[in-house]
């Protein structure tokens, strides 16, 4: 939400609709980088880590938005980017001024190799080789995303103590935690041996993935960064760490830290990249359950503003089985703005691409921007998000689908995001009961979320077409509590429940 007219949300914007998250009933908000920052990245290329970019507000206006947030038992989680600063950063500029600087060793330098190219085939994210030259001090820096992303050295001793510092600097402030940025990212190989080729690689996929980040990612030093990071976030009551981290879920365990000392939430992305189908999805969901460590809760996500929406990826009728699939899975959800309204992704003319991402390769449909597009609010102009123009377009169908409208429908997506919020919050079964894995058959995938005094059955149809579900080995009186289409509510049930296409409930076993 855009408060002042310039076409970029704000902070002041984002207060403004505290209200609206309040009512939808949500834990905890996480804002995209609001640091200063020449927005190469849109703010994930920050220049001073400790203040408010002025496009997004003050440091009075983040306070304020910290003081009624927390009024309205909301927290707040700011994204730390810790693996690479700006280019602008006064640590780099004094980095790249000479090899002498006290902050040269605060970046990644090499020599170039004997025939003059770069050091080794490391490869940015974001298109080409890592290894940005250096005409002045005759080196190449290592940038794992934008060349105006230059990565730290969290080798150095120094660097730490700075970054672990402006964890400390929000958390006196009085945040609730962070997101944390390319988690996995932060420590390279000290030999800086070449990755390997991907055999899994195809034309089409991101040419970053040609080569396994096996020297670039996850390697063990990470692990010690994470129990720091966690350590200082300790030094303060009931704050925590999201960890963004896209590895194999094997993998992915190891952030929770050895003995519960990690992060308290790496993201767990499977629902992004799964193929949309019950046999897949269940696999997944009881394998995650079986990897996870005793000390380790789970979450679950579907969406964030580097993928694809999740209206688009499995359309708008199964959207309303992924929002029961996100809110009755045993953890943490989290929601990318717009989802529960069914935003989907809106396609960006070439002129009007904002991405650099979307830039640098252009056409393979890996471009960011079609997810970042205003939020719908209501039927206004601007889709009540700017009174100006706004910085992306905005969807074409936001006369129809936004807030204000779906609001007042009382079998929309929205008022399913509520219902479902709602009855997470009121039944412990769902926000903290065990999970068990039911068989089922087809297009259907089902679970028990129960406690010692209550079991709540949850059935999905993954399909287009209608499935029964046979209740009568569970050996239990059934009603049913709510329908993805919320209009089956108190049915009884008798043998057999049968589903519509496109439909998930949730029957109280009694
Ligand atoms: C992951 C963020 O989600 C993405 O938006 C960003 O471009 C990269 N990290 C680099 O910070
Ligand atoms: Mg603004």
């Amino acid at each position: 939400m855009d408060s002042d007219g310039d076409g970029v949300g704000d902070l002041r914007g984002i207060r403004s609709k505290l209200d609206y998250l309040q009512w939808l009933g949500v834990d905890a908000i996480w804002i995209s980088p609001n640091f200063p920052s020449p927005m190469a990245d849109f703010g994930y290329d920050i220049s001073n880590y400790t203040d408010i970019d002025p496009l997004f507000g003050t440091l009075g206006d983040f306070d304020e938005l910290l003081a009624d947030a927390h009024r309205r038992d909301l927290k707040v989680l700011l994204d730390y980017v810790p693996n690479h600063t700006s280019d602008r950063h006064p640590w780099f500029i004094a980095a790249r001024s000479s090899r002498e600087s006290v902050k040269r060793d605060w970046y990644i330098w090499r020599d170039p190799a004997p025939d003059g190219g770069p050091p080794n085939n490391w490869r940015s994210n974001f298109r080409g080789s890592a290894w940005q030259w250096e005409e002045k001090t005759g080196q190449y820096y290592y940038h794992a995303f934008l060349k105006e992303q230059p990565d730290l050295n969290w080798r150095n001793p120094e660097v730490q103590e700075a970054m672990l510092n402006v964890l400390r600097f929000w958390l006196d402030r009085g945040v609730d935690g962070f997101r944390v940025d390319v988690m996995h990212h932060m420590v390279k190989d000290t030999d800086f041996r070449d990755n390997p080729p991907n055999p899994a690689w195809r034309p089409g996929m991101s040419p970053y993935r040609e080569l396994v980040a096996a020297y670039t990612t996850d390697l063990p030093e990470v692990q010690e960064i994470v129990t720091k990071m966690r350590g200082v976030v300790e030094e303060y009551s009931d704050r925590m760490l999201v960890g963004e981290i896209y590895l194999p879920v094997e993998r992915l365990m190891a952030y929770y830290g050895a003995s519960g000392n990690g992060a308290h939430l790496p993201f767990n992305f499977q629902l992004i990249g799964l193929p949309w189908n019950a046999r897949d999805i269940a696999a997944a969901v009881e394998r995650y359950e079986a990897l996870l460590p005793s000390y380790a809760w789970p979450n679950w996500v579907l969406g964030n503003h580097d993928k694809p929406r999740i209206a688009t990826r499995v359309g708008a009728a199964q959207a309303r089985v992924a929002a029961m699939l996100l809110l009755t899975l045993r953890g943490t959800p989290t929601v990318y703005y717009g989802d529960e309204i069914g935003m989907h992704d809106v396609l960006i003319p070439p002129d009007q691409v904002q991405d650099p991402y979307e830039k640098n390769v252009p056409g393979l449909g890996l471009g960011r921007d079609p997810v970042r597009t205003p939020m719908q609010w209501d039927g206004d102009g601007s889709g009540g998000f700017t009174t100006g123009q706004s910085w992306l377009p905005l969807a074409d169908d936001y006369k129809t689908n936004n807030v204000a409208v779906e609001r007042q429908q009382p079998t929309s997506l929205l008022s399913l995001y509520h219902r479902l919020i709602e009855l997470r919050r009121a039944e412990p079964a769902l926000s903290v009961g065990e999970i068990a894995p039911l068989p089922a058959d087809n297009d259907l995938m089902a679970y028990v979320r129960k406690t010692a005094e209550r079991r709540l059955l949850v059935v999905l149809n993954l399909g287009d077409n209608p499935q029964t579900f046979n209740l009568a080995y569970l050996k239990s009186r059934a009603c049913l509590l709510v329908s993805t289409h919320l209009d089956r509510d108190h049915e009884k049930l008798a043998d057999d429940l049968e589903l519509r296409g496109d439909e998930g409930v949730i029957v109280e076993l009694l």
